[in-house]
C-alpha cells in the first residue's frame, strides 16, 4: 500500500505521523517548499527505529514521487487567517489544486483521492473534474470533522462520554453546514429528547463556528489535530475495507434530488472508496436547510469552472 500526502504543513505532517504509526503502508510526503517534507520525513524515520516500525516514509519536493499511489491525500493550499471564511481561499487554492490534480491524472490515475484543502466541497469538485477519476474515488474530508466537533460539544454539555454519542452532520464544510439533531443519538436516544431546543441551537452554532474559533485562538493557521485524526479514520476504513459509514464530501448524481455538486453526506466507504451514499429521510425543515447548504456551494461553482477549461 502506497499512501501519498501532498502538503507537509501542520495537517499533512500530522497525518503522515498518524498513518505512519498505524502502519498502513509506505508513505510519501510532498511539499513544494524545499526541505519541509524531507525534514519531517527524516524526523519520523528516526522515530521508527524507536518503535520498530517497518514501513518507509519518503519526504520530497518532487511531486512525481506520488506515482502509482493507492491513496493520495491533498492538504496543500493556504489556510484561513482570523476573520476569513473558507471561501476566501478559493482562487489561490483552486490554482494549487489544479496543478496537483493534473499530475495525479497523468501519473497516478488509479488512486483514491481524499481532498482536505479548503473551500473543501469546491476543491473536491475541482479535483474530481480535473483528475477525471470516477466519483467513488474522489471525495473530501469535511463533515466527519464537523461531526467529531458536534460530538465533543454534546459530550461536554450532557457530561456523557464521546463513545456513547452517534452524531450526524451533513452539508457543506462551511458556514451552511448542517448538524442534524434528529439523527444524532445518545445510546439510542434522540438528542432532541435529551436536550431542549435552545441548548441544541447553541451547540449547533458552536459546531459551525468551531473551525473559526480555533483559527482565531491560534492566530495563524487552522486546526490540525482533529483534522488529521479525521483523515486517518477515513484512510483506515479504506485500507482495512471496513465498510463503515462516515460523512464525506461526495459527488451527488441525483441522490437527495441533487446533481453535479460535491457536498457532505454519509457514505459507506471500503477499499474502492465510496461504495454507497446514504440518503436520510429529511423532514421539511431539514430539507430546506440542506438546500441552503447546496446553494451556498452552488453559487461558487461558477468561480471554479474557469479552472476546468481546456482539460
Ligand atoms: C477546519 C478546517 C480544517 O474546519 O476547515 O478546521
Amino acid at each position: 500500500m502506497k499512501i501519498s500526502i501532498i502538503g507537509a504543513g501542520n495537517v499533512g505532517g500530522l497525518t503522515a505521523m498518524r498513518l505512519f504509526e498505524a502502519g498502513f503502508g509506505d508513505i510519501v510526503l510532498v511539499d513544494v517548499a524545499k526541505g519541509l517534507a524531507q525534514g519531517k520525513a527524516f524526523d519520523l524515520e528516526d522515530a521508527s527505529s524507536i518503535f520498530k516500525y517497518n514501513y518507509r516514509i519518503q519526504g520530497t519536493d518532487d511531486i512525481e514521487a506520488i506515482k502509482d499511489s493507492n491513496i493520495i491525500i491533498v492538504t496543500a493550499g493556504l489556510t484561513r487567517k482570523p476573520g476569513m471564511t473558507r471561501e476566501d481561499l478559493l482562487n489561490k487554492n483552486a490554482q494549487i489544486l489544479k496543478d496537483i490534480c493534473l499530475v495525479i491524472k497523468n501519473i497516478s490515475g488509479q488512486s483514491i483521492v481524499i481532498v482536505v484543502t479548503n473551500p473543501l466541497d469546491l476543491m473536491t469538485y475541482l479535483a474530481l473534474k480535473i483528475t477525471g477519476l470516477k466519483s467513488n474515488k474522489v471525495f473530501g474530508m469535511g463533515v466527519s470533522l464537523d461531526t467529531a466537533r458536534f460530538t465533543n460539544l454534546i459530550s461536554k454539555e450532557l457530561n456523557v462520554p464521546n463513545t456513547d454519542i452517534e452524531a450526524c452532520v451533513i452539508g457543506s464544510h462551511g458556514e451552511e453546514m448542517l448538524p442534524l439533531p434528529r439523527f444524532t443519538t445518545v445510546k439510542g436516544i434522540e438528542l432532541t429528547e435529551m436536550l431542549e431546543d435552545e441548548r441544541i441551537k447553541v451547540l449547533v452554532k458552536k459546531t459551525l463556528e468551531r473551525g473559526q474559533e480555533i483559527v482565531s485562538l491560534l492566530g495563524s493557521g487552522s486546526a490540525y489535530f482533529a483534522p488529521s485524526q479525521a483523515i486517518a479514520a477515513i484512510v483506515k476504513i479504506i485500507v482495512k475495507d471496513e465498510k463503515r459509514l462516515i460523512g464525506v464530501s461526495a459527488y451527488l448524481n441525483g441522490e437527495y434530488g441533487i446533481k453535479d455538486i460535491c457536498i457532505g453526506v454519509p457514505c459507506r466507504l471500503g477499499k474502492e472508496g465510496i461504495e454507497k451514499i446514504i440518503e436520510f429521510d429529511l423532514n421539511k425543515e431539514e430539507r430546506s436547510l440542506f438546500i441552503n447548504s447546496v446553494e451556498s456551494i452552488h453559487k461558487n461553482l461558477e468561480l471554479i469552472k474557469p479552472f476546468c477549461h481546456g482539460l
